[in-house]
């Protein structure tokens, strides 16, 4: 049996920084009847998590909103009209909770947890029965909680549009959740993968991580072309996944294979790159906005990750739930590798 009250983590205001951040007294939810009380066990971080009370998030989302979209947890109760779910299951948090399968909509991508609707900071929470996931059997609930957002978004660039196949080439950016997954996701279907960082320390974990080429883009400006000619008959990369934005748009089109796929994820970089949409032209390429995945492409990488037995890569430092805010100020201050996971 839940109990009737609980603790939560909102956050309360748009102009209070990461002092919006607050831990509350809140009634646990009643279930509805098509809905699942899941105890949450762990939740992780994404960048927006920190975009949303800095004022930085360009989508809409409420306040006071329960903060953090990602998160793993068990069912403890469900609705007279539940049929997908049973008490006891272990269970992942959809990212936008409308987006099932399929194309996603203005009415879907406005479904978000942790901004349109309440996340899972929390210790228990009451979700539509289509809007959770089983949980991988293989993965502890730290890592399970890391899958939501930045592995769902890493394996709908490899597998959304044009999917992936053995032997081709992947180029990921950087060290962050997003590109991590895709490096582990993209070794595990037989390509080949170039990974960019910034350091020479983090170099050698990619490597360990399984990445065929490592450059650092911080000694290298001319990345791109470097990447391309590593590829076989230097023809470029068939998957670039582009978080980097205004300062990494041109090395990715210098990298990129003809009919290859450019995903436009991040812009941790900035938001204006010089590189304008006829570059997709002069370099015959795809590049393809996309908003995280639905549940069907979630329920396929659940299964990937079962069957090659695949370990997000979480921080070695790991936060308490009434160390939250300790958990926002540790990755702002970019102190992270891989995801940061807080058990609650
Ligand atoms: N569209 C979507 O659905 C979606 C979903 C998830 C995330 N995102 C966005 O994707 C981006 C990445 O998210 P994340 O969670 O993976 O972030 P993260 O964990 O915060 O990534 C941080 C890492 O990015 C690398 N980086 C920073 N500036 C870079 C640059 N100029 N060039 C290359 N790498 C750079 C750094 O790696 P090194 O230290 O190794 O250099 C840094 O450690 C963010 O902008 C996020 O908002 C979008």
């Amino acid at each position: 049996m839940a109990p009737s009250n609980q603790k939560q983590w909102i956050i309360a205001a748009k102009d209070k920084d990461l002092d919006g951040l607050q831990l509350v007294d809140a009634e646990v939810p009643k279930v509805g009847e098509n809905e699942v009380l899941v105890k949450m066990c762990a939740a992780s971080l994404n960048y927006r998590d920190l975009a949303i009370p800095k004022g930085m998030y360009p989508f809409p989302f409420k306040t006071p909103v329960v903060a953090a979209s990602d998160g793993s947890g068990e069912v403890v109760e469900v609705g007279s009209k539940v049929t997908q779910w049973k008490q006891g299951d272990k269970v992942l948090t959809l990212f936008n909770q409308g987006h099932q399968f399929g194309d996603i909509t203005p009415a879907t991508a406005a479904t978000g947890l942790g901004g349109a609707e309440d996340g899972t900071l929390r210790q228990y929470a009451t979700f539509n029965e289509c809007g959770l996931v089983r949980a991988p059997k293989n993965l502890s609930h730290a890592e399970g909680a890391t899958l939501t957002c930045a592995g769902l978004t890493a394996w709908n660039a490899l597998y959304g549009l044009k999917p992936l196949k053995p032997g081709q080439y992947v180029l990921t950016q950087g060290t962050g959740g997003v590109s991590i997954f895709a490096l582990q996701f993209a070794k595990a279907a037989g390509a080949t993968v170039i990974a960019t960082t910034s350091s020479a320390e983090k170099g050698e974990i990619l490597k360990k991580l399984g990445a065929d080429h490592v450059i650092n883009y911080k000694e290298d400006a001319n990345w791109g072309k470097t990447a391309k000619a590593l590829t076989t008959n230097g023809q470029g990369v068939d998957h670039i996944l582009e978080v980097g934005g205004t300062k990494t748009m041109e090395n990715s089109l210098a990298a990129v294979k003809m009919e290859g796929i450019i995903s436009i994820i991040g812009f941790l970089s900035g938001a204006k790159p010089e590189a304008t949409l006829l570059d997709t032209l002069s370099n015959i390429c795809t590049a393809r906005g996309l908003f995280v995945g639905s549940k069907a492409q979630m329920e396929e990488m659940v299964a990937a990750i079962e069957a090659n037995d695949i370990h997000p890569v979480v921080d070695k430092q790991q936060f308490s739930f009434e160390q939250t805010r300790e958990a926002y100020d540790y990755m702002w201050a970019q102190k992270h590798f891989g995801k940061i996971a807080i058990n609650i």
